[in-house]
Formats: C-alpha cells, sequence, structure tokens
C-alpha cells in the first residue's frame, strides 16, 4: 500500500513546481490594472497541496509516523504556510505579491524535499536551508515591487533572478551533502525515544579510520582472527576463476566460478569445526574475496576487501579460519565487484552440520544428499546476465523422483540480487529456519502460502513426501526464468502451474519458547537508519539513488558500538524498491514491523528484506568487535553507495580500496 502512495506523491510533487511557476507569474502581475492576475494557479496549488496532505494521511494509517515526520515538521509546512498567507491576502492586489512569491518558492522547496529527502540527521539542517530560500524569496519580491515604484540598481533585479540563484544554491548544497558528507564527522544518528544513549555515527574514512577514543589501546582489524595455532578440523581449497557455465538448457554463459562449478562447491562442516579454506585467484582481474555470509566470524575472516583484507589479486591466495557456532544454511561469495562478479557466478553454499548429526561432512562439491531417509538439496535463486532466473544452473524444468514419506529438506538461498519469490505447491510444508536460524516449533502452511527470500536469505523447509507431484518453483517478474523442480514418486511429475498466493509472514511465525532469550530492557546504542530513493551523486555519476540517511557512501555515517552494547535500530524504507539490509558480523533479531510486535518463534536473520514503507525495530548485541559492514545486499544498490559501516571503539583497519 505505501509504495503507490509514495508513487502518488512524487507525482504530485512534480506539479508543484509547475503550479509554483505559474503563481510566481501571476504575482508579478499583481496590480497592474492592464493585465489583472489570475488566481488560478493559487487554486491549483491549493489542490495539489491538499492531495498531498491526504496521501501523508493514508501514509500514517498505512505505516505509522516514522513514514511521514518529515512531510509533516518539514515538506508540507514549507508549502502550506505560505499558501495560507498567500489565500488570506488574495485580495489585497499588488499587496499579495510577495505572499505568492513566497508560495511559489516554498512549492519548489517542497518538491525538492521529496527528490533530495534528508536523512534524519539533516532535518534541521534542511529546515534552515527552507527558511532561508523562503526569506531571500520573500525580499526579492519585496525589490521586485520597489523597482516598480522607481527605486534604485538592486530593486532592478527581478524575482526570477533572485530565485533562480537561491535555487541553485539550496540544490547544489543538498547534493553535496547527499554525497560527500558535508558535515557529518560527528553526525549524530537520531535520538528516537526510548531513553537510551544516542548511537553516535562517525564518518568512517577508508584506510584512516578514526575514533574519539584513545588511539593507543586501538586494534587493527588484521589482529581479530579465527585460531591460527591449531590444526583445522576441516580445510577447502577454493580457486576463482574465468571459466563457461552450461547451463541446463545448453545455453553458454560466460562465468567466473570457484573450482569451475556453479554454483560454487557445497562445503560441508560441523558447528564447533576448526574450518580453513585457502582462497585462490587465477585470473579475475578485480581480485577476488571469500565472505561467510551469514556466518558470525571474527572480522579479519570476514572477507571485505578494503575493510579486513586486501583483494586477492590473480596468482594470489588467502587464509580463512574460523569456527562456525551455530548449525544452518549459509553461504559465500566474492565481496569485490559483487554487481558482476557474484552475478557471474563466484559464490556457493556453506552448510552447517549438528556434530551430532553423524553425517560425516561430504567432500567439496556435495551432490543433493539422499541420506538416512531423506532428501535433501540447496537451490539457490539465481539470476544470469543475458539470461532467466534459475535454480542454481537449472534454467528449466526438473524432475526428479523422491519415495513418498521421505523427509524433504529443502535448503533455499537467493544469490541474486532482487528478492525472490518462492512458490511450492502439491504439499503444505514448514519453514524451519531463516537465515541460519531454527524456528521454535514451526506451523504447517498452508499450500498456497509463498516464500519471499531477501536477496541473500536463506529459507529451510521441510515437509514429508505425499503420493503426488510437488512442484517448487520461482516466480519473478524481474527475471522470469522457466526453472522448476518437480518431485514425484516415479521422476516423471510434471511440474504445475502455481499462481501466486499470500507471502509467509515471519513476524507470527513458530512459538517464542525458550531459546531466543529475552529482549534486553535497556539498550545502550539507538540508531536511526532512513532508506530512500533520491537524487545524488553515486561515483561521481549523477543518478536517483538509494540512499541511507540522505547519504551514499563514502559519505554515511558509520554506526560507532563498544563491545557489550545491546544495540537497537529502527530501519525505515522511504523509498519504491526493496532492500535487504545486511549486517555482517552479527545476527539481529526483530522486535517489531510498523509498530506490530514480533510474537512468533524469536525472528533473527542477517538479511532483512526492507519493504517499501517498512519500518522494522530490531536489535542486536555488539559481541564481536570490528569494522563491519552494514549494506543493501541488491548489489547495485551498494554499488552505487547504499552502504554504512559498524564500528567497535578503538578498531582501526589499515586497508583500502572498494570493499563491495
Ligand atoms: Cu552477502 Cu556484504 O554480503
Ligand atoms: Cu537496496
Amino acid at each position: 500500500m505505501a509504495e503507490p502512495l509514495f508513487l502518488t506523491d512524487l507525482v504530485l510533487a512534480l506539479l508543484l513546481p509547475l503550479a509554483g511557476a505559474q503563481l510566481g507569474r501571476q504575482a508579478g502581475r499583481l496590480g497592474t490594472d492592464r493585465l489583472p492576475a489570475k488566481r488560478w494557479p493559487l487554486y491549483a496549488l491549493l489542490i495539489v497541496v491538499v492531495a498531498r496532505v491526504a496521501v501523508t494521511v493514508l501514509l500514517v494509517s498505512d505505516g505509522g509516523w516514522v513514514l511521514v515526520a518529515q512531510r509533516v515538521l518539514l515538506g508540507l509546512p514549507v508549502v502550506v504556510i505560505p499558501l495560507a498567507w498567500a489565500l488570506a491576502v488574495a485580495d489585497r492586489g499588488a499587496g499579495a505579491a510577495t505572499a505568492w512569491h513566497t508560495t511559489a518558492m516554498g512549492a519548489l522547496a517542497s518538491s525538492f524535499l521529496l527528490f533530495v529527502p534528508p536523512g534524519p540527521q539533516d532535518t534541521g539542517y534542511a529546515a534552515l536551508g527552507c527558511l532561508v530560500v523562503l526569506g531571500a524569496s520573500a525580499v526579492a519580491s519585496r525589490l521586485h515591487r520597489a523597482r516598480r515604484a522607481g527605486a534604485g540598481r538592486l530593486a532592478r533585479l527581478p524575482w526570477q533572478t533572485a530565485v533562480a540563484i537561491s535555487g541553485a544554491v539550496a540544490v547544489m548544497a543538498g547534493l553535496y551533502i547527499t554525497s560527500t558528507g558535508g558535515d557529518s564527522t560527528h553526525a549524530s544518528a537520531v535520538d528516537w525515544g526510548g531513553g537510551a544513549r544516542t548511537g553516535e555515527a562517525h564518518t568512517y574514512a577508508h584506510g584512516a579510520h578514526r575514533t574519539a577514543a584513545d588511539t593507543s589501546t586501538s586494534r587493527s582489524v588484521t589482529t581479530l582472527t579465527g585460531p591460527r595455532n591449531v590444526t583445522p578440523d576441516v580445510s577447502f581449497d577454493l580457486t576463482a576463476a574465468h571459466s563457461t557455465v552450461r547451463l541446463a538448457s545448453g545455453k553458454k554463459i560466460d562465468a567466473l566460478l570457484y573450482n569451475g562449478t556453479s554454483p560454487g562447491p557445497e562445503l560441508r562442516v560441523r558447528r564447533g569445526d576448526v574450518v580453513e579454506v585457502t582462497l585462490h585467484n587465477t585470473d579475475v582481474a578485480e581480485g577476488v574475496t571469500l565472505h561467510w555470509h551469514g556466518v558470525d566470524v571474527p572480522n579479519a575472516e570476514d572477507g571485505v576487501p578494503g575493510v579486513t583484507q586486501d583483494a586477492v589479486l590473480p596468482g594470489g591466495t588467502h587464509v580463512y579460519r574460523f569456527v562456525p557456532d551455530r548449525s544452518g544454511t549459509f553461504w559465500y561469495h566474492t565481496h569485490r565487484g559483487s554487481e558482476n562478479t557474484v552475478e557471474r557466478g563466484l559464490f556457493g553454499s556453506l552448510i552447517v552440520e549438528e556434530p551430532s548429526s553423524g553425517k560425516a561432512p561430504a567432500p567439496a562439491g556435495g551432490a543433493p544428499g539422499g541420506r538416512n531417509g531423506t532428501y535433501e538439496q540447496t537451490l539457490f535463486t539465481h539470476g544470469r546476465p543475458g539470461s532467466g532466473l534459475a535454480f542454481g544452473t537449472e534454467d528449466q524444468a526438473r524432475r526428479t523422483a523422491v519415495r513418498p514419506g521421505t523427509s524433504v529438506h529443502l535448503r533455499l538461498i537467493n544469490s541474486s540480487k532482487e528478492p525472490q519469490r518462492v512458490l511450492i505447491k502439491g504439499t503444505t510444508y514448514r519453514v524451519t529456519a531463516l537465515d541460519g536460524n531454527p524456528v521454535n516449533r514451526p506451523g504447517i502452511l498452508r499450500a498456497g502460502t509463498d516464500l519471499l527470500l531477501a536477496a541473500g536469505g536463506r529459507f529451510d523447509v521441510s515437509f514429508t513426501m505425499p503420493a503426488g507431484t510437488v512442484t517448487v518453483r520461482p516466480s519473478t517478474a524481474e527475471t522470469p526464468g522457466e526453472a522448476a523442480l518437480a518431485l514425484s514418486p516415479d521422476g516423471r511429475g510434471a511440474p504445475a502451474h502455481i499462481e501466486d498466493g499470500n507471502l509467509f509472514d515471519r513476524l507470527a511465525y513458530g512459538t517464542p519458547g525458550s531459546g531466543g532469550g529475552a529482549v534486553p530492557s535497556e539498550f545502550q546504542r539507538d540508531f536511526d537508519l532512513v532508506l530512500d530513493n533520491g537524487f545524488g551523486f553515486a561515483d561521481g555519476r549523477f543518478t536517483y539513488a538509494n540512499t541511507i540517511n540522505g547519504r551514499l557512501a563514502p559519505a554515511v555515517p558509520t554506526l560507532m558500538v563498544a563491545k557489550g552494547d545491546q544495540v537497537r535500530m529502527r530501519i525505515t524504507n522511504r523509498g519504491l524498491v526493496d532492500h535487504p539490509t545486511h549486517l555482517h558480523g552479527h545476527r539481529i533479531r526483530v522486535l517489531s514491523r510498523n509498530g506490530e510486535a514480533a510474537t512468533g518463534s524469536p525472528w533473527y536473520t542477517d538479511t532483512l528484506n526492507v519493504a517499501p514503507g517498512e519500518s522494522y525495530e530490531v536489535a542486536f548485541t555488539a559481541d564481536n568487535p570490528g569494522i563491519w559492514m552494514d549494506h543493501c545486499h541488491n548489489f547495485a544498490h551498494s554499488a552505487e553507495g547504499m552502504i554504512m559501516h559498524l564500528a567497535y571503539v578503538n578498531v582501526t583497519s589499515p586497508y583500502h580500496g572498494a570493499s563491495h
């Protein structure tokens, strides 16, 4: 519901300056009796403003105050107040000119605030800017009238010129703040109540990270490693190289792969194992790393070039060591040039099993498991440039035989940059884990419940194989493909057509139980993140980009925490597209969505899809010191700068360069 409202408001904000410009023209004619001013622009403006107020009211009832706060406090008053004045004095002939001119400028400012939305921490500056611009406009209008009364040279400066100059200055200032940070070095994240100390946010500069704390006690990320002096329990080698992928349809795709397979080899390990992975790069020019998505590894093992290591260039190697502390479905991928390199194939699954499960870790390249009367299958929803969405390399329907009564376990991983909807037909099922976090007493989902996988997110799905055919298929408007998996007793069942159903909602799924622990009653840090669409400079290019608190990396203020802090974040999407937010090194717990508390099994996640109009309150414990990425997992968005960092005071990084 929020999305169409956001769109409507953008269209209205396009009409505002048009009506405003007409009003400004008419204001210039007020009082010259040969050309009586027309009032229609005043009424046109009134209609647009009333419509925007109506949209705002609908938005509040839909998503709550957080979606509209800035409109109500700034975006609307900046035009409503002068408009009320302009209407009040409309009968005064030339005497109304200043009010009309100011209203025209207010209309411009109001739509500017929607197209270059300021972050919560910049609301004050934006308000000041609006006051200055409106004031300048009023003064210019007075001078403009004085000119006609025969006043001096300055008074000959027409209103239009004044508007053009002050408008241009305001626009440049707004864009400057968006893309370079302006005065963000010690910008505070906005305190949104709850009595906690407001988290400080600092600009994080690559290679020169400084915090306010005493640098004599600082640690480098290079010291925050996994166990280095023990013999690993399991080790793997992954070699990144150019290669060709052959999809099931026969289509050949120029790819970048680990060990020549797509997805890369499935790494199976046990919880508590010391895992060693040696990465080699044959010929991937931009360099490669390995990021263990969802596993809270020590910072130096996190695989973020420019922050925790240098990217591994052709001919180079890098050794990772870590001990997975939770079993579940995870994945790995490179973290350099991800929009291109992950899409082309540099990713694979990392399955962590319980040590008691008795299954020996399978060697690299693990095939679909079929052990112990269970059928297990990892399915990546993956979109490749120039081809539709596939399950791994399966871009066509695949049929496979599964005996009725078998317990089926699907591990769904979304390695594409868009959220993916997965439809299952022919059985009811349970979601047993989300992002590697088990669901406590998961309920049976009605047939026709769809799963929405965040980009980077995982669902573990279980059901008992029925006597008929079970179809699993991704459904997406973005990159439609023919991929489908049909499980049937004889392996000949054809995949069914499936209509979109209701989306699975994690908020109330499962039961609270004891496993999740209590939500802390006190938080040491509160952060407010607002995701927007706005104009700005991304990589020096002027675009309509996706911003965090009105900024693009590297201007997005870093979230500063100390070890042991309980941290609360509110993440609100005021933009038009989904943003899968992914915090490295920590799992977050969802407390509420749009004011509605999470009541099911504790909802832990590492990749939270925040849809337009959604506002989540989440919490985590700062228990893993380092400098961590917190970014949108839509790689196209992160490439443009939808990236921020979470940094522990006193941790420094010697590395430089692009981190995504
Ligand atoms: Cu899966 Cu920073 O990424
Ligand atoms: Cu995004």
